[in-house]
């Protein structure tokens, strides 16, 4: 294992007691009166009041446009926002200037996809080196690579930026076991660009972005350019090692509203010299250098990618989040997830009517895990687990590619927070008991 495995102690049972304690909506009930067992923290987390008190501090003390305003309330907002950027270039262990704020993270990645496909156009690269002029712009014979274990926000951009430029889409296969195939048979000369999440949303799988990952050696040998979608490991890792200036990566994504933070936000972290080589994305206020009626020039980034007002409260909520997790120890919130993880494989596999998608060693897998009844709808195991007040997710979790793989339609998934405890997996396990039962499965459980 090369990324994110620390040798520590999980949260203690009292320590998870005052951190549940800091989160308010755990504590309500569900289901007529049911204490909430809440294991969709992969879809969205719950916020810590630290973050529902900082957005609200924001609006009541300081609330103005950023970069913008000749007044007192404008450097405010203006200092609470740059301080955001640069407390999730903390978390990130990166230059503040390399930290773009987004909607989401989806709009992070479609920001890479549409500056690249931009970068084809006539003049769009002018005065860019000619070596990241040629890394940048697609054509006919190039190729994009992502993998079959993408959630849809970082496969359809690139399906798309393919179709516009001409490009041809390639994908590194997934395991019956839920790991990814050789990615040397589909990473070559032609690749441009390798995009692959380091968590699958699904599988939970933890892709090898270390030091010998194979992904990251065949993407450098041809000079691609690496995206990573770090949506679902954001939550439970440290990712600095992602950011380190020889790991392999140059730009990845993850969202604010699973990071404990608010809705709205998100964060595309990309170096520096591919910042300043990409064309915008979106364009408008804020993002210009020079505005004539014959044509305009870019402000130097994050700001070219920064168009219009920005999510001012949503970053100061977002960097709250962030100094929670980091506040608790990323080391220990990852070995939390561990202990939830080897305790939900464990449960599930004493249940042989249960089948679990994905690694089946803990050690393999960050955050969550899907699994199918046979001959149950996970719809129907989905709404026999909220009965008893649980709350899991089911469908295809935007992932329908992986799932045909699978050769399962849908699947039900609990994912953990850094809130989670070992008992609320028990009550899920009681909880999803009752499917036998209730559907006539002549198992016993
Ligand atoms: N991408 C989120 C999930 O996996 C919504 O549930």
């Amino acid at each position: 294992m090369t990324t994110g495995r620390p040798i520590t102690q999980p949260l203690s049972e009292v320590e998870l007691t005052r951190v549940r304690a800091d989160f308010p909506l755990l504590a309500r009930t569900v289901r007529d009166g049911r204490p909430l067992v809440y294991l969709d923290s992969g879809a969205t987390s719950q916020k810590p009041r630290v973050v529902l008190d900082a957005e609200r501090e924001f609006y009541e003390r300081h609330n103005a446009a950023v970069h913008r305003g000749a007044h007192q309330l404008a450097e405010e907002a203006t200092d609470a926002f740059e301080g955001a950027r640069h407390r999730v270039a903390t978390f990130l262990g990166a230059d503040a200037g390399e930290v773009v704020f987004t909607k989401n993270g989806t709009e992070g990645l479609n920001l890479l996809a549409y500056a690249f496909s931009n970068a084809a156009a006539p003049g769009a690269l002018d005065g860019v080196d000619e070596d990241w002029a040629r890394r940048l712009r697609l054509g006919p014979g190039d190729e994009v690579v992502v993998t079959e274990m993408e959630h849809h926000a970082n496969l359809v951009p690139w399906q798309e930026l393919c179709r516009r430029t001409g490009a041809t889409l390639r994908w590194v296969g997934v395991t019956d076991d839920g790991e990814l195939e050789d990615p040397r048979a589909v990473v070559g000369e032609r690749t441009k660009v390798v995009a692959l999440t380091h968590v699958s949303n699904v599988l939970g799988t933890l892709n090898d972005l270390g030091p010998t990952s194979p992904v990251l050696a065949a993407a450098r040998a041809v000079g691609a350019l690496v995206v990573v979608d770090a949506c679902q490991s954001a939550p439970h890792l440290d990712i600095t090692a992602l950011t380190a200036p020889d790991s392999g990566v140059d730009a990845l994504v993850f969202t604010g509203h699973k990071t404990l933070g608010p809705s709205g936000v998100g964060v595309l972290w990309a170096r520096r010299e591919l910042l300043e080589a990409m064309p915008p994305f979106l364009t408008g206020g804020s993002m210009i250098e020079i505005v004539r009626m014959e044509g305009s020039t870019w402000a130097p980034p994050p700001a070219k990618f920064e168009a219009g007002v920005p999510m001012a409260a949503q970053a100061v909520g977002l960097a709250a989040g962030l100094d929670y997790l980091t506040d608790l120890g990323l080391d220990r919130v990852a070995e939390h997830d561990q202990e939830l993880m080897r305790h939900t494989l464990q449960v599930l596999s004493a249940r042989p009517w249960v089948r679990v998608l994905g690694p089946a060693d803990p050690a393999r897998r960050v955050g969550c895990v899907a699994f199918v009844v046979d001959g149950v709808h996970p719809h129907d195991v989905g709404q026999v687990l909220d009965d008893s007040g649980v709350a899991v997710r089911t469908g295809h979790h935007c992932a329908w590619p992986l799932h045909r793989r699978l050769r399962v339609p849908a699947s039900t998934r609990v994912s953990f927070g850094v809130y989670t405890t070992p008992q609320e997996i028990d009550t899920f396990a009681e909880a999803l008991d009752r499917v036998p039962e209730i559907f006539g499965m002549g198992v016993s459980a």
